[in-house]
């Protein structure tokens, strides 16, 4: 496929183009996902009009191409840049029968193929940029290279100590007036004290509603119960 699209965090990662050579695989989409097209990302994307938003944490993609198509209706020159090791969690080596969800060939893992067959299937591959890279050390390098982020999605690992930390490894990514979006608050109680214990240390307030939590970077940024109206809660 032809590059139609300049990507900056491409060109600043120093990242080929994932759609380059690309060879459409019809039978690996697979449009399931989890919570991926919660109310409060239409809401935030409104909110903040974020141009770079960073998911950590994409599995077959449906969360990071429900923001492109929503960024997409806004009429939003947003970039989305997908990290996740398409290695599946802890949980697929623990459960029952839930190995068969990354379609393991030779011993190893394809899910990355159903997330490319997914994003090229929505026709925005000039908007998601994925990132194959364990969270942790992308954080470094995006950390090393300037990168800010307006809105950042984690939804990785689900247990305490690993997720605690990439909340606060990407807080340092999220810009000033940026927003942090955290997935599985309220449901998994590893993520739930992680938020807790993250917003006390960066003593901000927690938005949350139907397992999805926010944290604004600007102190002075809050929201009613519903996100509907924002307003000002500091001085
Ligand atoms: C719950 S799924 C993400 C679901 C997705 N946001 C959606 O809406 O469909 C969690 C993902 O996190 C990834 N993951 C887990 N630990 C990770 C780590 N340390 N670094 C990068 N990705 C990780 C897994 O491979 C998996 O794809």
């Amino acid at each position: 496929m032809k590059d139609t699209h300049d990507s900056q965090i491409r060109t600043l990662l120093g990242l080929e183009n994932a759609f380059e050579d690309y060879a459409f695989d019809e039978s690996r989409v697979d449009l399931s996902g989890w919570n991926s097209t919660h109310p409060f990302f239409r809401r935030l994307l409104e909110e903040f009009k974020p141009k770079l938003i960073i998911e950590l944490g994409v599995w077959k993609g449906m969360s990071s191409l429900h923001m492109a198509v929503q960024s997409g209706k806004l009429g939003l020159k947003t970039e989305i840049l997908a990290i996740d090791t398409w290695l599946g969690s802890s949980a697929h080596l623990s459960s029952d029968g839930r190995r068969d969800e990354l379609s393991p060939r030779n011993g190893y893992p394809t899910l990355y193929e159903t997330f490319l067959a997914n994003v090229y299937s929505k026709k925005q591959q000039d908007v998601i940029v994925p990132l194959p890279m364990d969270g942790t050390s992308a954080a470094f390098a995006l950390k090393r290279l300037g990168v800010k982020a307006d809105l950042i999605h984690i939804d990785a690992s689900h247990e305490y100590e690993a997720c605690l930390q990439d909340f606060r490894n990407y807080w340092e990514i999220l810009a000033d007036d940026g927003v942090m979006l955290c997935d599985d608050y309220g449901i998994w109680p590893d993520v739930s004290r992680a938020v807790c214990q993250f917003a006390a240390e960066v003593e901000r307030p927690v938005w949350a509603s139907m397992a999805k939590a926010v944290i604004c970077k600007d102190a002075s940024v809050g929201f009613d119960l519903t996100l509907d109206k924002r307003r000002e809660i500091r001085a």
